[in-house]
């Protein structure tokens, strides 16, 4: 099906993520701890739009993106893919959303198996081997 461009490929609507973590208070004690990713975040991508969400290191820029490929459920807010919404027609909307998520923190680099590193190399220019050196 053809889309008009200027209509809307994703809605995000309000959408609000609170990850729980605790912090290490001494050998036993732990202090659970709120962290308030995301606090009502809105905005519409259309088609045929290159819309690129930019800010500061742990403003929310993966977990709205884990949001929106519906990898993570939202506190609240709502998402609509293709006018679809997103958390009520999963099958539907995953047919329609490719996404590659690149190194993050905390992931093993010795162990990314051939795939990964071929398809991080011929797209970003990532080389494992320098990496290792360092
Ligand atoms: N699984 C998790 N458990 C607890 N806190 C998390 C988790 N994932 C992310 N956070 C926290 O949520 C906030 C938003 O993180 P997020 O990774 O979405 O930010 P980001 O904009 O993608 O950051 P970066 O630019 O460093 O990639 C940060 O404070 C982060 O530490
Ligand atoms: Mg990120």
């Amino acid at each position: 099906m053809s889309k008009a461009l200027g209509s809307l490929a994703i809605i995000a609507d309000k959408l609000v993520k609170n990850y729980v973590s605790y912090e290490r208070r001494g050998f036993l004690r732990k202090r659970k701890k709120i962290i308030k990713a995301l606090k009502g975040v809105s905005f519409n991508v259309k088609w045929g739009e290159v819309f690129g969400l930019l800010g500061p290191n742990g403003v929310g820029k993966t977990t709205t993106v884990k949001i929106l490929a519906t990898l993570l459920l939202p506190d609240s807010g709502k998402v609509f893919i293709d006018g679809v919404e997103a958390f009520k027609n999963l099958s539907y909307v995953r047919e329609k959303i490719d996404i590659m998520l690149t190194v993050e923190k905390g992931f093993f680099l010795n162990s990314l198996d051939v795939k990964t590193s071929y398809i991080l190399e011929h797209c970003t220019g990532w080389k494992e081997n320098c990496l290792r050196k360092e």
